[in-house]
């Protein structure tokens, strides 16, 4: 769906994009997360059009983003990072307008503004003036704006800052409920946690760069080779110590009178196996505890703790 290919972007001597290489497929719901200064808005607006790169390519659905502007913004749908003034305009009048400038006729446009209207949860809204809408209903309203023309691609640019915990959750439902009706979405956040639970991907980018991307169920795996299972054992921790080692995967990594920890890089199902021998053994098992994998922690190593 989008290639990006060793794109850069300075400015003066800035580099703001710095060798970026970054590949979404079809249906993806691609979080792109990074401290303030990353990089982020500056890509987006390079693969929308609206940013000429320094060197490199974008395609969308295999159209060269860069010889084909107008092509490319009938593939994709922007959310930008900000929300203009609209005085004297209604909600009804904001979608016409906008469909206007992606050549829709009026009748086309208000076919599909009831639909939009209804996805986002704006129905009631119609007659409303746009400036009197809360901050949530504005971001809602721009998605809606932005699937006017039916791109196949969505990309919104951190839709949820300046949003109540409601009113993310709201957001967050509609952008996978969209993505469940076959859209590619990219999402841009500082915020990694909450783009982990919906996303299917994930980019991290700093300072220009990319420093780690790929499925959020592989990065959590790669994770969890680190975390640390903690075994309270009531009698015999040798003879379970000697059990934990008999499998490839486990690391001990220390051993105490009732307390064994290890770590382990199989599945969940050989863990289980694991501590079904030990019991089968006659080890009594008191307490059994697994770390989960802390995705902000990682986070934080991979951009040097900026935020
Ligand atoms: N027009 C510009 N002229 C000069 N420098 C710019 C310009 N636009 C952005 N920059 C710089 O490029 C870098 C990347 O900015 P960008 O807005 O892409 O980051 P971002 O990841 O979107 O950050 P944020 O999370 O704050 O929105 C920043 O250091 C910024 O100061
Ligand atoms: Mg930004």
């Amino acid at each position: 769906m989008l290639h990006i290919s060793y794109l850069y972007k300075n400015y003066g001597k800035f580099q703001a994009v710095n060798n970026l290489t970054l590949h979404i497929p079809k249906g993806d719901l691609f979080g792109f997360v990074g401290p303030n200064g990353a990089g982020k808005t500056t890509t987006i607006r390079i693969i929308c059009g609206l940013l000429p790169a320094t060197a490199g390519s974008v395609h969308v659905n295999g159209i060269d983003a860069f010889a084909n502007r107008k092509e490319i913004k009938r593939q994709i749908g922007y959310v930008p990072d900000f929300f203009g003034v609209y005085d004297n305009l209604k909600v009804k009048e904001y979608l016409e307008f906008y469909g206007s400038m992606y050549g829709m006729g009026t009748e086309d446009i208000l076919k599909v503004a009831d639909d939009l209207l209804e996805l986002v949860n704006l129905q009631d809204k119609k007659e409303v003036y746009v400036d009197t809408l809360s901050r949530g209903m504005k971001q809602r309203l721009c998605v809606a704006r932005a699937l006017l023309h039916n791109p196949q691609l969505l990309i919104l640019d951190e839709p949820s800052s300046g949003l109540d915990p409601r009113a993310r959750v709201e957001m967050k439902e509609l952008l996978m409920n969209l993505n469940s009706m076959g859209k590619t979405i990219i999402i841009s956040s500082h915020i990694l946690s909450e783009l982990s639970e919906m996303c299917t991907s994930i980019g991290i980018m700093n300072r220009g760069q990319l420093v780690m991307a790929g499925k959020i169920d592989d990065i959590r795996d790669h994770m969890n080779a680190d975390n640390r299972i903690i075994l309270s054992i009531e009698n015999d921790v040798e003879k379970a110590v000697r059990i934990a080692k008999e499998h490839a995967g486990v690391i001990v990594r220390s051993v105490r009178e009732n307390e064994l920890i290890i770590s382990h890089t199989g599945s969940t199902r050989e863990l289980n196996q694991i501590v079904k021998q030990m019991m089968d053994q006659e080890i009594v098992l008191s307490g059994f505890h697994k770390e989960e994998g802390n995705l902000e922690a990682l986070f934080m190593q991979l951009t040097g703790g900026a935020s």
